[in-house]
């Protein structure tokens, strides 16, 4: 039987990639920052695992080693939005966002690639997005996440696919999660007046287009198949959002494509 482990299991997309993978009969090592599932069974692991902490992430694995002898698929899905005007952003609150998004989604990578490297397979998935080949305005630093994240991930596939692993990205468009709200950091200071109404405008868009989002249980499908498809392939664009924009911005020159977007956020 295989074995999961989700980061970031809590809610939205971690959560409903573990209850696809229990219900398909696999073991789920459910990891959060503040446990709170109350299954009793022992196919399904919920334990600690902050990903900006060292120490929880190997007491973590320890656990899910103890409980299942190897994980066969890493999904590494913890992450968040800092958004609103870069000039109002301090570096700590910058730091906090690349710490969570891009150097915890190493360590994890840190941490469970070497048992997949023994054993001469395992799946590494990151959950990207749509957000890291194109932008979008007052997401500049969580772009610049996903941007490195999806280099990062293009970058290691051709060093692990000869060992046996292989890496993949998931890229999902708007979906109907806590990461608009609850997850959301959101920094605007009012007193740079020349930004207020940019700003307004542009995230009332922003946010009405997460609340049309789709349901992450679309990304637990396309996670799912990233982890069994036995394919090559990178990139798992997800939703009519993500694979429309991707495309244009493919078809479309630079210029008139970021005309578009503006005249869609801000104008
Ligand atoms: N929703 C979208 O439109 C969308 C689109 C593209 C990509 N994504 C990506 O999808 C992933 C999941 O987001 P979501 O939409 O499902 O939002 P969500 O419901 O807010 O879930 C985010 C999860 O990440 C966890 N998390 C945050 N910081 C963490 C840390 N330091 N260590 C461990 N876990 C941490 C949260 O834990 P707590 O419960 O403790 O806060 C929560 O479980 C994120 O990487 C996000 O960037 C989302």
């Amino acid at each position: 039987m295989k074995t999961i482990l989700i980061t970031g299991a809590s809610t939205g997309i971690g959560r409903a990639t573990a209850e696809l993978f229990f219900a398909r009969g696999w073991n789920v090592v459910a990891t959060m920052r503040t446990p709170n599932s109350a299954r009793e069974d022992g196919r399904w692991l919920v334990t600690r695992l902050d990903v900006t902490d060292p120490a929880s992430i190997e007491s973590a694995l320890q656990a899910a080693n103890a409980r299942f002898g190897q994980i066969d698929v890493l999904v590494n899905n913890a992450g968040y939005g800092l958004v609103g005007t870069f000039e109002s952003m301090d570096e700590a609150r910058i730091h906090k966002q690349f710490e969570t998004n891009v150097f915890g989604l190493m360590r994890m990578c840190r941490a469970l690639i070497p048992q997949f490297r023994a054993r001469g397979e395992g799946v590494l998935i990151n959950v990207a997005s749509m957000g890291g080949r194109l932008a979008f305005p007052f997401y500049s630093v969580y772009h610049a996440t996903k941007w490195a994240v999806d280099g990062f991930s293009e970058s290691l596939q051709f060093e692990l696919a000869p060992l046996g692993i292989r890496v993949k990205l998931i890229e999902p468009g708007a979906i109907k999660t806590d990461f608009y709200d609850r997850s959301a950091d959101f920094v605007h200071d009012r007193s740079l007046t020349a930004y207020n109404d940019l700003v307004d405008k542009g995230m009332r868009r922003s946010n009405a287009f997460g609340a049309r989002g789709a349901s992450p249980d679309i990304v637990a499908a396309a996670i799912w198949k990233a982890a069994t498809d036995g394919s090559a392939r990178l990139r798992y664009p997800v939703g009519s959002d993500a694979r429309g924009l991707l495309f244009t911005r493919r078809l479309l020159p630079d210029g008139v494509y970021r005309s578009l977007i503006a005249k869609q956020l801000l104008g």
